[in-house]
């Protein structure tokens, strides 16, 4: 269980801070997905990266199991908003960063999670050599090559063509079922929010405050877009967002 209680995060200090995160509190039980949507530069990465134990809030408490969140740990992995690829290093040395890193030998699993996401033919291919749907699948191989039970992902389908978004998206709900992580979603995109946040968060301008938390407890299946369930939560996610 993650558990955030009136987060503030400020940049800079006193006359010239910038507050990018004015008291949020949400919570994420094991399993759970939790999406964040909120307009442009209002803080929303900021929140993500105090989630990801990146950033010190200023004020307020982040705790994982009770336990205060400190510095970043193994289980809470997080995908950047461009998947921050290395671009010297082949789809498989950036998939297994995290275990170069460590200097520890990348195991048979992380072939299996290529594998799963249809990157096992492109493993020693480099990022350049990649379509941009495939570069943001890396990131995401990174991010499960630690077996994380917290995935934080900021925005990972941003400026993707409406199909190739729609797949991966797909394969996030597989992969959150499959795998049971708790899933936070940060993202600007209302058919996003809608289709993979069991409760989806709106903020506000920056800095940003919960202005609403609307239920979606009807997503969880690849044909939920097709839903009248689907096209109401899209409602009133657009409805929150504008008011
Ligand atoms: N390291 C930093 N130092 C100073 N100000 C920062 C820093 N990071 C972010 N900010 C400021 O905090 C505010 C919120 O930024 P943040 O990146 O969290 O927003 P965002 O919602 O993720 O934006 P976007 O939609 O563009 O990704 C912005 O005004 C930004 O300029
Ligand atoms: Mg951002």
């Amino acid at each position: 269980m993650m558990d955030v209680r009136d987060v503030v995060v400020e940049y800079g200090r006193r006359a010239a801070a910038v507050r990018a995160v004015d008291g949020v509190s949400l919570s994420v039980a094991p399993g759970e997905s939790l999406a964040l949507i909120g307009p442009s530069g209002c803080g929303k990465s900021s929140l993500l990266f105090a989630m990801a134990g990146l950033v010190r809030p200023t004020e307020g408490t982040i705790s994982v199991n009770g336990e205060a969140l400190t510095r970043p740990r193994r289980e809470i992995a997080l995908i950047l908003q461009n998947a921050g690829l290395l671009p010297w290093k082949t789809v498989w040395q950036n998939a297994n960063l995290s275990l170069l890193l460590g200097k520890e030998y990348p195991r048979v699993t992380a072939r299996a999670v290529l594998d799963e996401l249809g990157l096992g033919e492109v493993r020693n291919r480099y990022p350049s050599e990649l379509s941009e749907g495939m570069k943001r699948r890396v990131g995401v191989a990174r991010a499960l090559s630690t077996s994380p039970n917290v995935m934080l992902m900021d925005e990972p389908l941003a400026s993707l063509d409406t199909l190739t978004k729609e797949r991966i998206q797909d394969l996030f709900l597989r992969l959150w079922k499959r795998h049971a992580f708790a899933l936070v979603l940060v993202t600007h995109d209302i058919e996003e929010a809608a289709f993979l946040g069991q409760r989806v968060a709106v903020l506000s301008d920056r800095p940003a405050k919960t202005k609403e938390v609307v239920e979606n407890p009807a997503m969880g299946e690849l044909n939920y877009r097709d839903t009248a369930a689907f096209a109401e939560t899209a409602q009133r996610l657009r409805a929150a967002l504008e008011r």
